[in-house]
């Protein structure tokens, strides 16, 4: 049997900084001991419309420890939000008027010398509002979503064919706020260490990015902006971008002339870093009675704020997830006042998978054919949107694998059919798929006399472990141990390298990666001439040197356009449902990825087991409630604001086709990061569908939803 275990085959590296994680030594934003530490704590709106009439800091002023209070009445300008012409919408500029959008919406920031006193302050700081008429309720709202600026509605072939085809279903989904909460919170400390310098160490997945943004709110020279982000607990999405509360913590920085720490609480985490927003779906799919897809009709709107548009490809994975001949899909968004969403893992695919694979098994049913024999019949060999060939697609691989994996020849076709001790069983399965890209990076690639290898580049590691893969892909091309190299990352001095997002980072660093060591290589050969060119620390101690080294810059080139290039997975579940309860127990997890070649065999399965936890959790748990009635959120905290436990996880499996793409780049990876979430959902729904013949269409399946 192909897709054989390589977690076993082929382990390859533990995780480079493992020891230093575990051990504690690893530093993270907010543990950095800088000389004259202040802190800083936020306070928040507690009305969810309208404008603050008066707010008084003078008791929080006059508290122990107090350095400053700043809200928008007394906070220094900040540069980059003065504009001439202020575009209609965009990114929240904290403390800029007295207007308020959303509930939680920081109005005020109180520095002092202990985080404790700041916290007291904070408590004594006293707003009144002057409020108007709020909406936050998506679903009342849907008949004013709006088509986005750069939006349009897409058509292939005819519109609504699906209506016309002898075996058709259409259906609504909806998927609740869902919010990213990564294991370390969201945390700056912002140092001025001139008039026009600044250092911070800071919680993002781009040190580039927010250097830019940083330069560009304080008018300074992006060379003036040192960030620092060696480690990242865990992100998703999250620190995609720069918030108001790192703005905040530079502003104050400059206000009180020392050091601000600024940590978000986990409350402030479901109000200030974004969110899979809340979405509506409606799916119609008509076939054949043999299966052939006749038409896809997929529709959609998702929640926004009311300052800056948040949009993503939520109905994109219908266009070309299969080969359909007509195929139409609409994608709006709807203004709340509610602070603005932000990518999270599987931005837009996750939730569009959760509604076109779960149309898909219904349809299945329909027509009483294999869930997978279905998606095989209309299975896309070249790109349905554009007719490009795919740089690889091996998902038909990846079906077999999982289906062997699972057991799928245990399922029983018929919904509610079988019982395992008292409880129902079912299988169900989904798949999923994101774009293969690769974007730009830069390396340094420098010997040291020692033969110690120093690999630097500014890319962030959020956690799937981008260290361990650059020294595994350095090692296989230097020809040298791995214990031997030294990646150096997280830092904005270092070359240019991209944001850690979008499933990019292996394809994109890791061949640049691979290109610096080419380049060295050579340099090394030229320097051997007719002799041995691979013993590096022989030819530097014959050139006399005392290091060899070359940065040299990648991208992908004009294959980009000439070929469609996505990373493909797909999740099989076998659920147990209990008839009295409704509780739902994972019993079996398999996903499998086609993510070209697999470089970090520990890492990329850590990686897919993480995407299917989290998928889980989406599934089954995760749903951020707001009380429409205050607009308020009443579960911003994790007693109430559920994410899986080792408990409700009992075993996931993570396979590999683990077949190169050498058409993205010359180390044949794809992304994996997007792929290990997106069509988890449906396939726990699918699998809750088979176990007890309910069908739950708005997230998460929770059990009251199956006891009706
Ligand atoms: Mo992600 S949503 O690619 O951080």
């Amino acid at each position: 049997m192909m897709g054989t275990d390589i977690t076993n085959d082929k382990p390859g590296l533990s995780r480079v900084d493992g020891r230093l994680k575990v051990t504690g030594k690893a530093k993270y934003a907010a543990e950095y001991d800088v000389k004259g530490l202040v802190y800083g704590v936020l306070v928040g709106s507690t009305v969810t419309k309208g404008s603050i009439k008066n707010i008084d800091t003078k008791k929080a002023e006059g508290a122990p420890g107090v350095l400053s209070v700043l809200t928008y009445l007394n906070a220094p300008k900040i540069p980059g939000y003065q504009t001439d012409s202020p575009p209609p919408k965009g990114p929240l500029k904290i403390f800029n008027n007295n207007q308020v959008y959303f509930n939680g919406q920081p109005i005020a920031l109180v520095v002092a010398d202990s985080f404790e006193r700041a916290l007291f302050a904070a408590s004594l700081v006293n707003a009144t509002y002057n409020v108007d008429t709020h909406q936050t309720d998506l679903k009342a709202n849907i008949a004013n979503g709006q088509i986005p600026g750069r939006g349009k509605d897409y058509l292939k072939g005819q519109e609504d064919a699906w209506k016309t085809a002898p075996i058709k279903i259409e259906q609504e989904y909806t998927i609740p706020t869902e919010v990213h909460n990564p294991m370390e919170l969201h945390a700056i400390i912002a140092r001025w260490d001139a008039d026009d310098k600044v250092t911070v160490w800071d919680k993002t997945q781009g040190v580039k990015g927010t250097q830019r943004s940083i330069a560009q709110a304080f008018k300074l020279p992006p060379d003036n902006v040192q960030v620092n982000a060696p480690f990242v607990g865990g992100a998703f999405g999250a620190a995609l971008r720069t918030w108001p509360h790192e703005i905040a913590a530079v502003l104050a920085a400059k206000a009180v002339g020392k050091p601000v720490k600024l940590v978000l609480s986990r409350a402030d985490m479901f109000t200030s870093v974004g969110y899979r927003p809340y979405t509506w779906q409606k799916v119609g799919i008509g076939a054949s009675a043999d299966g052939k897809l006749a038409g896809i009709t997929h529709e959609a709107t998702g929640q926004t704020s009311v300052y800056e548009d948040f949009t993503e490809g939520v109905v994109n994975i219908s266009q070309l997830m299969y080969a359909c001949p007509n195929v139409n899909t609409r994608y709006k968004i709807v203004s709340l006042n509610v602070n603005v969403p932000t990518p999270m893992r599987g931005p837009g695919e996750a939730t569009g998978a959760f509604a076109l694979e779960c149309a898909m098994d219904e349809l299945s049913y329909q027509l009483n054919i294999d869930p997978i024999e279905l998606r095989m019949r209309n299975y896309a060999e070249t790109d349905p949107s554009n007719n490009k060939p795919y740089s690889s697609k091996f998902l038909s691989d990846a079906y077999k694998i999982g289906a062997d994996k699972i057991g799928w020849t245990n399922r029983n076709q018929k919904p509610g059919a079988v019982t395992e001790n008292g409880w129902l069983a079912g299988y169900g399965m989904a798949a999923g798929m994101f774009g293969a890209h690769r974007s730009s990076a830069t390396v340094l690639a420098r010997m040291m006399a020692d033969g110690t290898l120093i690999l630097q580049t500014a890319v962030t590691d959020i956690g799937p472990g981008t260290g361990t893969g650059m020294v595994t892909v350095a090692a296989e091309t230097m020809g040298i141990p791995a214990d031997k190299i030294r990646f150096d990352l997280g830092d904005s001095s270092l070359p240019p390298s991209p944001t850690q997002g979008g499933s990019q980072v292996m394809s994109t660093v890791g061949s640049a990666v691979h290109d610096a060591c080419v380049a060295l290589k050579e340099k090394f050969k030229a320097l051997a001439g007719n002799g041995d060119a691979t013993n590096y620390t022989q030819i530097l101690k014959q050139q006399n040197l005392d290091k060899l080294e070359v940065t040299t810059a990648s991208k992908g080139g004009e294959e980009q356009g000439k070929y469609s290039m996505y990373s493909w997975s797909v999740h099989f579940m076998k659920v147990l449902v209990h008839p009295a309860t409704g509780v739902v127990k994972i019993d079996k997890a398999i996903s499998v990825a086609d993510a070209g070649t697999i470089i970090s065999a520990k890492t990329a399965r850590s990686q897919m087991i993480g995407g299917t936890i989290m998928g889980t959790g989406m599934a089954l748990m995760e749903e951020a409630i707001i009380d429409h009635r205050y607009g308020r959120l009443v579960n911003n905290n994790f007693a109430d604001y559920h994410v899986p436990v080792q408990a409700d996880i009992p075993q996931v499996e993570a396979y590999f086709v683990n077949k190169p793409d050498l058409i993205i780049n010359p180390i044949g990876a794809k992304g994996m990061g997007e792929i290990a979430t997106v069509g988890v959902a449906a396939a726990v729904a699918n699998a809750v569908y088979n176990a007890t013949g309910k069908r739950v269409r708005d997230l998460p399946i929770t059990p009251d939803k199956l006891l009706v």
